[in-house]
């Protein structure tokens, strides 16, 4: 399932993290890539760890705790420290999977990646190309997001982003790692915990039709969950 996640972060908090992310100094996108994705992969990056990477970073991970779209369609375990990039002057980044397992430079993090996360930080109109597609079964979805949304879609799939060929396009990336590790598990429980929110607000959280489904819903979610 893909998921477009509206307004994770505000235009103020946009403008904020960009002054300090665009202040700081950037590197070859190249430092993070396993050996597959290197061969297609040229950009730049926030040096993983470096200060402004991680205190923007902290800001994005506040930001999706207080999500609640996000938290019923990823069901986090860990989320991956956010990272930064920027395509500019046709820099792309060609078809490939991101790798399974993703470590953190510090050795802290180590997660199965089963979530892949794209936060836009650049308004459409401040550059051309610069597309996120992503292949699934249904075809090849293309995906270019005001600043401060952001798209969810399974690690699983081939994805690219095509040459930006005006303008600069600056995004944060990171992967998370969910209590149900298979994607249509984990779909199902998304589709099921909006349908009782829905219901909820036309018939009352305490209807026991709707008690009963929610004790379901947990019920699944205790079925699958790894923790
Ligand atoms: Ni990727």
């Amino acid at each position: 399932m893909m998921l477009h996640i509206p307004e994770v972060l505000s235009k103020a908090k946009v403008a904020e993290l960009r002054a300090l992310i665009d202040a700081a100094d950037w590197v070859d996108g190249n430092e993070t890539s396993g050996s597959q994705s290197a061969l297609a992969k040229r950009n730049a990056q926030l040096p993983e760890g470096s200060e402004a990477a991680v205190r923007a970073g902290e800001w994005i991970l506040d930001a999706l705790e207080r999500s609640p779209l996000f938290v019923a369609a990823a069901l986090p375990q860990v989320v991956f420290p956010p990272l930064f990039n920027r395509y500019a002057g046709g820099e792309a980044f060609g078809l490939h999977v991101d790798n399974s397992i993703r470590q953190s430079r510090d050795g802290r993090t180590r997660i199965r990646t089963d979530l892949s996360a794209t936060l836009f930080l650049t308004e459409p109109e401040d550059y051309d190309g610069g597309v996120l597609v992503v292949e699934d079964t249904f075809g090849a979805h293309e995906v270019r997001l005001p600043a401060g949304d952001m798209i969810l879609y399974p690690s699983s799939s081939l994805h690219e982003v095509t040459p930006v060929t005006r303008g600069a396009r600056v995004c944060s990336f990171f992967w998370i790692q969910s209590l149900i590790r298979e994607d249509a598990r984990r779909e199902l429980l998304f589709q099921m915990d909006l349908a009782i929110q829905q219901l909820g607000g036309r018939v009352g959280t305490d209807a026991p039709e709707l008690v009963s489904l929610t004790g379901a819903y947990h019920n699944l979610l205790r079925m699958w969950a790894e923790v």
